[in-house]
């Protein structure tokens, strides 16, 4: 017999980075969650993000592809609250080869979106999309209903799900909600991304490949207030509406590296300029007047949460040492991305 007090919570790409803190928070928040997670175990989803909660009690990890409808559709069928986090997500990747990235992040949202237009008991679809979907912002800040005009392979076929999830809430009444979080920055992000990857190479004196003139901006959020925002829009969110999560901490690339530079106690001889990024974006910036007319905002602060980011990274080499040392694809992608980039 099902038991009508549990709510039953899918979190796809639950053994990614957001993912897997989510998966934490909501066993730790909600005693009445029971947490599945699927994830395909790509490069970027290790069982090691879950290692405390792989055997919770109500934790169930199920490895599969969300494009694979025989197993990804009952489990959305059988859900209350989906959480779409899976997908490929980083931008440079998707400059090298954008296949996969239009597989998963567009088609296998498809995949999901169809079993949830069966679901007789699904009460929230939450479709996890970026900030990026907006492209680069010159000036001000983005708006939910600002036009996006996404200008990478990763952006595009972010947004491509962004509105097919719309499509189905406006056409078949899924109760979908979408998120455009900004760049999130904590423990267990892989490092590929600019924070575990300055991070982990500082502490080996490796050099750190900053792109450009490094004047790019990011808005950092820490990914427990990403978590707290989508806890939050679970809950109270308006199904066809789109909020937009920002961390208000605005901050050029330069200035994060020297901040990066400090906190592990390293000089600046380590930065190495290098040739930019293809089309690389120069600011994002997202208005989160919405959410915080909802109740939300940040709490961590960003110089004590890089900070703590630091410190995590610092005290857990048993969860980089081995992708940076040992793993042959993550070295062969190291070696194609910046092998031969010229030095600025
Ligand atoms: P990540 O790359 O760390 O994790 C992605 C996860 O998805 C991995 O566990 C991977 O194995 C899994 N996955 C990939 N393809 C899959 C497939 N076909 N089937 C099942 N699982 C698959 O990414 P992340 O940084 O945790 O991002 C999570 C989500 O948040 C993404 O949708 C991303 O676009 C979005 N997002 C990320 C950021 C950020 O700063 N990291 C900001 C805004 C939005
Ligand atoms: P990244 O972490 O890849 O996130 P995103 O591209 O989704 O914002 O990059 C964050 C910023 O850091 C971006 O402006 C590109 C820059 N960057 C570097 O300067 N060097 C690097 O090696 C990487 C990976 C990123």
């Amino acid at each position: 017999m099902t038991d009508t007090t549990q709510t039953t919570v899918l979190v796809t790409g639950g053994a990614g980075f957001i993912g897997s803190n989510f998966v934490r928070y909501a066993l730790q928040t909600h005693a009445d969650w029971r947490v599945t997670t699927l994830d395909k175990l790509t490069y970027a989803g290790r069982r090691e993000n879950l290692h405390d909660v792989m055997d919770h009690p109500r934790h169930h990890f199920v490895h599969g592809d969300i494009c694979d409808a025989a197993t990804a559709s009952p489990l959305v069928e059988s859900a209350d609250i989906v959480v779409h986090f899976a997908a490929e997500t980083h931008v440079d990747r998707s400059i090298l080869a954008a296949g996969d990235f239009i597989r998963t992040d567009v088609e296998g949202t498809f995949v999901l979106l169809e079993a949830a237009r069966r679901s007789p008991r699904l009460r929230r679809f939450v479709q996890i999309s970026t900030d990026e979907v907006y492209g680069s912002v010159a000036e001000g800040s983005s708006a939910e209903t600002d036009e996006l005009r996404p200008r990478n392979p990763y952006s595009a076929s972010k947004a491509g799900a962004d509105r097919l999830a719309y499509s189905y809430w406006a056409t078949y009444d899924v109760p979908v909600i979408i998120t455009r979080a900004s760049n999130n920055f904590g423990p267990y992000q892989f490092p590929e991304k600019v924070i575990p990857l300055f991070v982990t190479n500082l502490i080996d004196d490796i050099p750190v490949p900053l792109y450009g003139d490094g004047g790019n901006v990011r808005d950092w959020l820490h990914v427990l207030d990403h978590c707290r925002a989508l806890d939050l829009l679970i809950r109270q969110g308006q199904s066809g509406e789109v909020y937009n999560i920002g961390g208000g901490n605005e901050v050029r690339n330069a200035d994060l590296t020297h901040s990066l530079l400090r906190l592990v106690g390293k000089d600046e001889t380590l930065i190495r300029p290098v040739e930019d990024r293809k089309g690389h974006d120069r600011r994002y910036s997202v208005s989160t007047n919405k959410l915080r007319g909802m109740g939300w905002k940040p709490l961590v602060a960003f110089e004590q949460g890089l900070q703590e980011t630091v410190e995590w990274y610092a005290r857990n080499e048993w969860w980089w040492r081995p992708v940076k040392e040992r793993d042959p694809q993550y070295k062969a992608y190291m070696e194609q991305q910046y092998g031969s980039r010229p030095s600025r």
